[in-house]
């Protein structure tokens, strides 16, 4: 059975948060004097002198009715990144607990354990790129504390099979870390539907992918009040700047606009989805649920090397087990795809 207490660290259970100014006074006034600001203005402008709201209760508000849960299961980083950091920091004592994840996968899983004196099981996902569940299980220890699955995954695109996670969710009693990064790009439903059901889930979001928010860094966590709660504990106070929350409303007003990219990224996708395979170099394109596509050619270092000379930047996921011979490539605009496909073609022949 998942208990919180038993498996967050101890240190963290006990640990007061940092009272910031703004959380000690909550009214408004005519003047503050209580944060160490600069009442004279701001060089960056207006409202820039002032610390952000540290809960960001009106971005959260927003995005509560946007994703179907409650504020309070909403924890906001600087980035998804910071989310990934704060959970090691939570349950995993250093030098002592032990992370699970599945590689060919996003590599700050590793980093951040590497960061915070984790140790890391890695599991590699089968040859298409799915849960191999009994293995998972047979290598969690009573020091593991959490499992991290990436769907869809980063560099494959594949989305994991829904069953399996859930015998994982079920099986395991230490946190189950979804990374939903590229959930916007796929057709399978997010997992923050399923929150009341599995105590033991969080899912990560992030607003850097189709809401194209990237060089603001803003990512969300969603999981049970208790588990959010104690990540609003550990965080810095101010880790979402002032001009990110602003931006992040505005943008949250243009759903319309949210959707027209997806698709036109989707449809791109499935244009270089269909093309690619005809070009003799590339022997396979493997499905995408993300707005990027993992592709086996011949010589992947040639083909890389070449489009770098053309100007076009890809990534080489050559040297990673489970992806020899790929390149991940990022659906750009219309022009961008077709300045692609010309150039591998042209390498082709
Ligand atoms: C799977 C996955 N998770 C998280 C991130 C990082 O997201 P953020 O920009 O919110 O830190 C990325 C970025 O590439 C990613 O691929």
């Amino acid at each position: 059975m998942f208990d919180l207490q038993s498996i967050v660290r101890e240190n963290v259970w006990r640990m007061k948060p940092y009272a910031s100014a703004r959380d000690e006074f909550k009214g408004t006034a005519s003047v503050y004097l209580d944060a160490n600001e600069n009442n004279l203005g701001s060089l960056a402008g207006e409202n820039y002198n002032r610390y952000p709201d540290p809960h960001q209760k009106v971005l959260k508000s927003k995005i509560a009715g946007i994703k179907g849960v409650k504020q309070s299961q909403i924890f906001l980083g600087n980035g998804s990144d910071e989310a990934i950091d704060l959970l090691f920091r939570m349950v995993c004592r250093p030098g002592l607990d032990r992370m699970l994840h599945l590689p060919p996968t996003y590599g700050m899983y590793e980093v951040s354990a590497n960061l915070n004196d984790v140790q890391l099981d890695a599991i590699q996902l089968t040859p298409d790129f799915q849960l191999p569940v009994a293995e998972v299980l047979r290598n969690v220890k009573n020091t593991t504390k959490i499992i991290f699955i990436c769907s869809p995954n980063n560099p494959t695109g594949n989305s994991i099979n829904p069953e399996s996670i859930e015998t994982i969710l079920d099986n395991f009693d230490g946190l189950v870390v979804l990374d939903e990064a590229y959930i916007d790009f796929s057709e399978t439903p997010s997992w923050t539907t399923r929150l009341a059901e599995y105590p033991n889930l969080v899912v990560l979001q992030t607003f850097s992918k189709a809401w194209g928010m990237a060089g603001l860094r803003l990512g969300m966590a969603f999981a049970s009040e208790e588990i959010i709660a104690i990540l609003d504990k550990i965080k810095p106070p101010y880790n979402i700047n002032e001009a990110t929350q602003e931006l992040a409303l505005k943008a949250l007003d243009q759903d319309e606009q949210l959707k027209y990219m997806v698709e036109e990224i989707v449809q791109e996708r499935q244009m270089l989805e269909a093309a690619l395979p005809t070009l003799p170099i590339v022997e396979k394109v493997y499905p995408s649920d993300a707005n990027f596509i993992l592709v086996k050619v011949k010589d992947a270092n040639a083909l890389y090397t070449y489009l770098l000379d053309k100007g076009i930047v890809t990534r080489n996921r050559s040297t990673l087990a489970g992806c020899e011979r790929c390149l991940r490539i990022s659906i750009g605009t219309t022009e961008e795809n077709q300045q692609l496909y010309q150039a591998i073609s042209e390498f082709s022949n």
